[in-house]
């Protein structure tokens, strides 16, 4: 589950770091380095952090989007989905809506953004969304993921769990964006461990969560 793929000489993340500071950097100030292996921070610049060889989760602390909030229901008014769209992200984000119901449009921006900044980490042009929404236990195991980088965030519910390099239980908010490393990233930064939340124990209306993950295309 930790081993690593043999790393890629053109896209090593010391590279990718000093060539897409500039971009992160540009919405919001530089993060200061850390040798934490899970960064958080206000600022979206923090989520560069992913690329150092000391982290394991980049976590953008963000606040909750009220513009969203119609959206977000509008799509927890619909059965469980799941919907995958693949491309540059701004292309991408309109396929992945372009089924559902125009009341969930306004979460396209939102989806857009955060796949651009994934870009940034990743160098690639293109990213692989997924947008479920989910009232089981996913994915209940702790786990590090078979992919480079992942990006997540929930948009309703509870967030995903993971566990801290003290062992501790921790859960990320709903809007948080964290990107995780995973264990085709060719780096030696600790992995950490995450898990989608157990809901099924719980009552019907608490069990709805609305997820976004973000992939490079290929590398999964
Ligand atoms: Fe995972």
């Amino acid at each position: 589950m930790f081993a690593a793929s043999a790393p890629n000489p053109s896209s090593g993340p010391q590279r990718l770091m000093s060539r897409r500071h500039g971009a992160l950097s540009a919405v919001r100030p530089a993060f200061r380095a850390s040798t934490s292996c899970v960064v958080a921070c206000l600022s979206p610049g923090v989520l560069l952090a992913a690329l150092e060889p000391t982290t394991g989760l980049a976590l953008w602390r963000r606040s909750t989007r009220a513009g969203l909030h119609r959206a977000i229901q509008a799509a927890l008014a619909l059965a469980p989905f799941c919907e995958v769209a693949d491309g540059p992200p701004d292309q991408a984000a309109r396929a992945l809506l372009r089924g559902m119901p125009v009341a969930m449009r306004p979460l396209g921006a939102d989806i857009m953004l955060l796949g651009r900044l994934f870009t940034t980490l990743t160098g690639s042009l293109t990213v692989r969304l997924r947008l479920e929404h989910v009232t089981d236990d996913a994915c209940r195991k702790h786990h590090v993921d078979a992919v480079g980088l992942r990006l997540l965030c929930t948009y309703a519910g509870l967030g995903t769990e993971w566990i801290d390099p003290d062992r501790k239980p921790c859960r990320m908010a709903v809007f948080d964006v964290g990107v995780f490393k995973g264990s085709k990233f060719p780096d030696a930064a600790p992995r950490i461990l995450h898990r989608s939340p157990p809901v099924e124990h719980l009552p019907q209306r608490r069990r709805s969560r609305l997820l976004l993950c973000v992939d490079q295309p290929g590398v999964f």
